[in-house]
């Protein structure tokens, strides 16, 4: 018999799946979330990030040590970089988790905290990769405070590599996916899924949903992991970690319609190509082993980790540098989640649509700025601070990182690199204006001129012009 939900567990392990926008709203109702900063918070691999009905943002992860179990929480994401970390469980001096501590994530289940996560034999050779899934499990209502015990190990259908569990709950079942060698198959994971009797007992037969077999999924390693689950547009969404940890390391994606039996493989549908990987113009490589959450309006984030440099010296999996990152995720016109690239390093990106002809976005060509909806990569630009007051901003797409937009003497808008000129230094200034719920870009060198949309022309208008007013995104 799956495992019963109280009202609290279902709201706090269902935070991954179906955000809590109400819960979310409200917080925006206040003075605005402070921007998130990438990387959000450095050497923190395979972080969990969600909102649960308390308001806060938890958030778990493996440290480059891998010998503990940490949890932190902010009324903000982007207070998370700077929140003070609690040791929940540290491994053990001896025996099966004594080593390595991998990917844990913490779900509230049936009332209780429980921190799901991979553990392994100390001692050296390749004894210390039997790795087994494990949970702890928390003595009282706050996860940051109270006294944390081995609940136990994870009954899973073979005694062989297993890692990187999640849980998620559809339809008041509760669900378990994770990472798993399978005997006879030669990878290093598949992924499976099967109902949850308790929190370390499946309620039946697990189901193969995915084994590596593309190129995208075998380089270096035969890898399907690190599940993670959103429902969103009538669907099932879920992302995995496929290939070796390093730059190659990408996302794959997973979708099953939301009334289709999730224990049927058929019923899920593999993505042929990857949907997140490595961008050498926005500097982030390897981005995986991600979650889902929802920002302080209640839109949908992914969480993910990167390095921001692409050659490694020794093994991947010894690298401290894959910092935990966030980004916007959004959605193609059909609901697809369109997971873009990897932003980069910096304040994370917004983007701008046309309050007067929403069908068109600022975006970039290149180095040619253009009014419409390309690629969603070419619609992002990061607003960092300006070289005029402190009111000034200057923005700079994603993609071009060093280019910023610049109010040329004839009024046109140019992305150009920073000339190092007191020319350059007064025309890529900006003031950005709130009202109504638009905003507005007056340009420092031309006043009462903003950045407009006229047709396809990105261009200087009359700051009150309504070609002048965008909705951040
Ligand atoms: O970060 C440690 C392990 O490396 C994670 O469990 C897995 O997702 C990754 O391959």
């Amino acid at each position: 018999m799956p495992l019963a939900l109280s009202r609290r567990g279902f709201i706090g392990s269902a935070a991954a799946l179906s955000a809590a926008p109400a819960i979310a709203r409200a917080a925006s109702a206040e003075t605005p979330a402070p921007v998130p900063v990438n990387p959000l918070v450095r050497q923190r691999a395979d972080a969990q990030v969600f909102r649960h009905d308390d308001g806060y943002y938890y958030m778990t992860g493996s440290v480059p040590e891998y010998d503990r179990l940490v949890l932190r929480r902010s009324k903000t994401i982007a207070g998370l970089s700077t929140a003070e970390e609690a040791v929940l469980w540290r491994h053990e001096a001896s025996g099966p988790r004594s080593g390595f501590i991998w990917a844990p994530e913490l779900h509230q289940i049936d009332g209780k905290w429980i921190m799901y996560f991979a553990a392994g034999p100390s001692g050296g050779g390749d004894d210390v990769f039997r790795i087994r899934t494990y949970a702890i499990v928390c003595d009282g209502a706050d996860p940051m405070t109270g006294k944390w015990r081995v609940l136990g190990e994870f009954q899973a259908p073979w005694d062989s590599f297993n890692l990187d569990s999640t849980s998620f709950v559809h339809k008041g079942v509760r669900y378990f996916a994770w990472a798993q060698r399978e005997p006879g198959i030669d990878t290093n994971s598949n992924l499976y899924i099967a109902k949850l009797e308790s929190p370390l007992k499946l309620a039946g037969k697990a189901t193969r949903l995915t084994v590596p077999t593309l190129d995208w999924e075998v380089r270096g390693y035969k890898v399907a992991e690190a599940p993670a689950v959103l429902h969103r547009n009538g669907r099932l969404f879920m992302t995995y970690s496929a290939s070796a940890t390093d730059a190659r390391y990408c996302l794959g994606l997973l979708t099953a319609d939301e009334n289709a039996d999730l224990l049927d493989a058929s019923s899920w549908t593999k993505s042929p190509q990857p949907v997140f990987v490595t961008n050498s113009a926005t500097s982030v490589y390897g981005p995986g082993h991600n979650s889902f959450t929802v920002d302080e309006k209640g839109r949908d984030i992914l969480v993910y980790h990167g390095r921001d440099y692409e050659a490694i010296q020794g093994d991947p999996l010894f690298n401290p540098d894959r910092h935990t990152r966030v980004q916007r995720l959004y959605y193609t016109a059909d609901g697809t989640p369109d997971f873009g690239v990897p932003v980069g390093n910096g304040p994370t990106p917004e983007r701008f649509i046309s309050a007067a002809d929403p069908k068109r976005l600022l975006a970039h060509d290149g180095d040619r700025l253009i009014a419409g909806n390309p690629l969603l990569p070419q619609t992002q630009f990061r607003q960092t601070p300006g070289r005029a007051g402190a009111r000034s901003v200057m923005l700079s797409p994603i993609l071009l990182p060093d280019h910023f937009l610049v109010a040329d003497k004839d009024g046109v808008l140019t992305l150009q690199k920073d000339r190092k000129t007191a020319d350059f230094a007064l025309r890529s200034q900006f003031v950005r204006f709130e009202d109504q719920g638009a905003v507005r870009f007056v340009a420092i060198a031309a006043p009462g001129k903003a950045i407009g949309i006229d047709g396809d022309q990105v261009k200087l208008v009359r700051s009150r012009d309504p070609r002048a007013r965008f909705h951040a995104d």
